[in-house]
């Protein structure tokens, strides 16, 4: 079973941030970390889950209605030393690129299904080229149409369709949007073992309003390998490796 940071270091550390991050890349045998893109006002990748800025920060409002000074006076709530702001894609590619360097992979999903952000697709693999860590990344998203784009722009981007149902990720990657695998949550493993064999599957848990499992407890990940799933994103790695 292959593991993945979910937000980074997520249920001991705060989401998305760099210090979540930072945590992930330290551990040994990890395959990737995952993190979530929204777009400012003027067009800034910004590592963030939600549409809105409220869950995780004091402000109030819609990523897309502030500018990225105005998100970057914001700060993550969580009792952490030094206090984390929403992190750019920039700086994060910044952060990670020696763990990169050295084989760690990103999982960037483009949270793009409620508000399609315009320009997105391009926008991130341009960066991505700028840094030349374009065989590091899998991109995903909810939205099959703008995986196609991303197709489009970048035919040789490794893709993963994200779907609750293992049964919907695979006729949507039939249906042409370019991507490789199947990203499902892990309950909506709707297809015998026998149908995702060959197929690369990382399946996802909860957020953080329904953690994985509480802390101190671990997932039996024999019994979800029997079920075809080869990739999990947990918010506790760190418990797994
Ligand atoms: O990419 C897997 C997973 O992160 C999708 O769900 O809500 O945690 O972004 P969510
Ligand atoms: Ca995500």
């Amino acid at each position: 079973m292959k593991i993945w940071a979910h937000r980074g270091c997520s249920q001991m550390y705060p989401e998305n941030t760099l210090l979540a991050f930072e945590k992930a890349a330290a551990i040994k045998g990890l395959e990737g970390i995952e993190l979530d893109i929204q777009m400012t006002k003027d067009g800034e990748l910004v590592v963030i889950h939600d549409e809105r800025v409220d869950r995780t920060t004091e402000g109030i409002g819609f990523v897309r209605d502030f500018t990225l000074s105005q998100i970057k006076r914001l700060h993550i709530y969580a009792d952490v030393n030094p206090s984390q702001e929403i992190p750019t894609m920039r700086e994060t590619l910044d952060l990670l690129e020696p763990a990169m360097r050295r084989g760690l992979r990103i999982n960037i999903e483009l949270k793009n299904s409620v508000y399609p952000y315009e320009g997105m697709e391009a926008k991130i693999v341009e960066l991505i080229g700028k840094y030349g860590l374009q065989k590091n990344i899998v991109y995903s998203s909810f939205s099959a149409l703008s995986l196609e784009k991303l197709h489009e722009i970048e035919p040789e981007a490794e893709i993963g369709i994200l779907n609750g149902k293992v049964s919907n990720c695979l006729f949507m990657l039939r249906g042409g949007c370019g991507a490789q695998a199947l990203h499902p949550h892990w309950q909506g493993i709707d297809l015998p073992a026998g149908r995702l064999a060959g197929y690369t599957v990382r399946a996802y848990f909860s957020g953080h309003l329904y953690p994985e499992k509480p802390t101190g407890t671990k997932l039996d990940l024999e019994a979800l390998e029997k079920k075809g799933i080869t990739d999990v994103f947990l918010n506790e790695p760190e418990r797994y490796l």
